[in-house]
């Protein structure tokens, strides 16, 4: 009969501690070991790479690029004006060209 008393006192404990409140998110040392480092990777060289330095790299890195397989200009125009029409991108009208042919020369072709 005695075993029986050793689980009944742990979920006594159990309930015990799953009654604390949960910590604030902001205070957790958890949250904060999960911060992300710095974005350091920027576009590859090339005419139009300030450009793009400067408008493509606020939202995601420039990794979405260097993955992609080599592809046309057609795609690179459709994405450029994708990141702009679909995900809100602040490109000015007279950028929209300059960079597509950047993404071209840069990540169009093999390297
Ligand atoms: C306003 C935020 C924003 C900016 C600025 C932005 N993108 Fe994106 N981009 C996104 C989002 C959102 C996705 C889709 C992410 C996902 O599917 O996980 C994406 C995805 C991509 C992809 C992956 C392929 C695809 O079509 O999903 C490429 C390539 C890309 N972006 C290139 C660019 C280039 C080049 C620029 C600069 C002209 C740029 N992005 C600027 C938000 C942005």
């Amino acid at each position: 009969m005695k075993r029986f008393l050793f689980p009944a006192a742990s979920l006594a404990l159990l309930g015990v501690a799953l009654a604390q409140p949960a910590p604030a998110p902001a205070a957790s040392p958890t949250l904060r070991r999960l911060a992300l480092p710095p974005e350091t990777g920027t576009y590859r060289p090339g005419p139009g790479a300030a450009l793009a330095n400067a408008l493509c790299l606020n939202c995601h890195s420039v990794e979405y690029c260097q993955s992609q397989p080599p592809l046309p200009e057609k795609y690179w125009d459709a994405t450029v004006k994708k990141m702009k029409e679909k995900f809100g991108a602040t490109l000015p009208p007279e950028a929209i060209a300059p960079l597509t042919q950047y993404l071209v020369e840069a990540y169009g072709k093999k390297p």
